[in-house]
């Protein structure tokens, strides 16, 4: 299993830290280029490397955290997504103004969706901030709780295997449509829930 990572900001810096941790293998990449993450990938530990858009887009799993309104932007061009797993990580709304992002009443990761044609998505890694996903999620006796939503079964069980072994504890909240708008921010109750599974 190989796992890419579009977006090298506060949350796709907490991602990879978290998948470092795991020892599990990252390409993590932004919008300009590998040379700009040197100094990132020598932190976060031999697993992770730099790369290009292209090469975190062709991992098996690839996780896209990049503000809203930039989206279309590094997502363009990469359009041989045939069934892999995209996790959108993303909220529709940014710094500075925090204006809510109009989406016609839909669900943002469906709006998401859109701009990876082919690809499963899954919604997962977006209801926390940055600095608190990043940390141990074994914590007050438990383990820290992450969601996930999505439309396809296989993809979501391959994510919920992949919370579970970052030392998350993960909770199914059913498709897209249902489980997005729970945990979206901002319009659902779910995020900012720092939540702690004691099992
Ligand atoms: N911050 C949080 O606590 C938090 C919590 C939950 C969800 N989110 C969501 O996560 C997403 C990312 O937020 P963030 O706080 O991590 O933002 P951020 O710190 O501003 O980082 C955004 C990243 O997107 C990259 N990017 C922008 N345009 C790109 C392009 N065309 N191609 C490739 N990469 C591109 C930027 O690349 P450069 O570095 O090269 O500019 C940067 O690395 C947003 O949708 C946000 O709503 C954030």
């Amino acid at each position: 299993m190989t796992i890419g990572i579009i977006g090298s900001g506060a949350i796709g810096t907490a991602l990879a830290r978290t998948l470092s941790r795991a020892g599990i293998k990252v390409t993590i990449s932004n919008s300009r280029g590998p040379d700009s993450l040197k100094d990132l990938v020598r932190e976060l530990g031999p697993s992770i490397k730099a790369g290009t858009r292209e090469e975190a887009a062709r991992a098996d799993i690839v996780f896209v955290a990049v503000n809203w309104t930039k989206l279309p932007a590094a997502m363009a061009g990469l359009s041989d997504w045939k069934g892999r797993i995209v996790v959108d990580a993303n909220n529709p709304i940014e710094a500075p103004l925090f204006k809510p992002a109009d989406l016609g009443g839909r669900v943002s990761s469906e709006v998401f969706a859109d701009l990876v044609p082919g690809a499963r998505v899954v919604k997962a890694f977006n209801h926390l901030r940055a600095e608190l996903l990043a940390t141990d999620p074994h914590s007050d006796g438990g383990r820290r709780v992450l969601f996930y939503s999505g439309n396809d079964i296989a993809a979501k069980a391959e994510i919920a295997a992949l919370i579970e072994r970052l030392g998350f504890a993960g909770i199914d909240l059913g498709s897209l449509e249902v489980g997005g708008r729970l945990a979206q921010f901002p319009g659902g109750p779910l995020p900012n829930q720092n939540l702690i599974k004691i099992s």
